[in-house]
């Protein structure tokens, strides 16, 4: 049983009940995030509540909470639920209406809900245990803000759900362009002739705490060439190696793209040395 936090109380998930009328169900009217947190350390705690203290002032939804208040809610919710392996889900609406009508309400409160959930024990840096991950593309079909954490997810769902039925773990996501976005789920990386490139941040793709926190691993160790720029996707596929990151799966080497081998087939020493480093560095941000 998982306890959970709305509007100011705990309570079993179960007992946990918000109004119909409220956006987030009718219009997906809400930011998110998920904090991973392994025997009672998070990983990136303050780079996610920035980011979604950012995500809220976007969208114009008002709540008065400071990073103190989420990390008691955080700290509150691991002890809660065991401290062993949780992703903590942090969700604001803009709250409850009497009516369904698209403009801002004035004078209703947001609906802060939270809860924590297992996820699986923290990648480790060995090429033999790590899990090797199949993807799709897809042309990216979604909206033009997803650099904002919205609980508005239908165009993820269905960009996930093209992959999940062809047996595939993600999807990567390509622009008009034919430039490499992210993943419906994840942030995405390639590794060419020992560099490792992802696509700059703007419009086109979350900032993710993941991709945040390995690109400054890397560029503090040094060993290895960073670059952020446009992604083709014919790089994508003839790429030596290519990664999918999120906070629950740190770096995922990736070694299939539609059924074709990435590279040699195999998860790649590029990958090795970046988890080594992701892995040693995560408890730092
Ligand atoms: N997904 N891009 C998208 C579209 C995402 O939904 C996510 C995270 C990421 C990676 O962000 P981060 O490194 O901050 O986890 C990139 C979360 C985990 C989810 O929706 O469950």
């Amino acid at each position: 049983m998982s306890i959970a936090y709305l509007d100011g109380s705990y309570m079993p998930i179960e007992q946990a009940k918000i109004s119909p009328m409220d956006r987030g169900f009718l219009f997906g009217d809400g930011i998110y995030e998920v904090v991973p947190s392994y025997a009672g350390k998070m990983v990136g705690f303050g780079p996610h509540i920035a980011r979604m203290q950012n995500g809220l002032a976007a969208v114009g939804i008002k709540l008065d909470w400071s990073e103190d208040n989420w990390a008691e809610l955080c700290n509150r919710l691991i002890n809660e639920n065991g401290a062993g392996n949780l992703g903590i889900y942090l969700h604001v609406s803009r709250g409850a209406d009497s009516k369904r009508f698209h403009a801002f309400p004035d004078n209703i409160a947001p609906t802060v809900f939270a809860y924590a959930f297992e996820i699986a024990p923290p990648p480790v840096a060995d090429k033999a245990l790590a899990k090797a991950y199949k993807v799709s593309t897809t042309r990216d079909l979604r909206w033009e803000r997803c650099h904002i954490k919205s609980t508005a997810l239908l165009g993820n769902v269905l960009h996930f759900q093209h992959g999940y039925e062809r047996g595939h773990d993600e999807t990567l996501l390509f622009n008009a362009n034919n430039e490499l976005t992210e993943a419906s789920a994840c942030n995405a990386f390639i590794v060419k002739d020992g560099k490792v490139i992802t696509p700059p941040l703007d419009n086109q793709l979350l900032p993710g705490i993941t991709r945040h926190i390995l690109l400054d691993v890397l560029r503090r160790d040094g060993s290895i060439a960073v670059e952020e720029r446009s992604v083709s996707m014919d790089e994508v596929l003839n790429a030596d190696e290519v990664w999918i990151t999120s906070s629950s799966k740190e770096v995922a080497p990736v070694t299939q793209i539609d059924g074709k081998a990435v590279g040699n087939g195999e998860v790649g020493e590029v990958w090795l040395a970046a988890q080594t480093l992701y892995s040693a560095g995560k408890f730092d941000y």
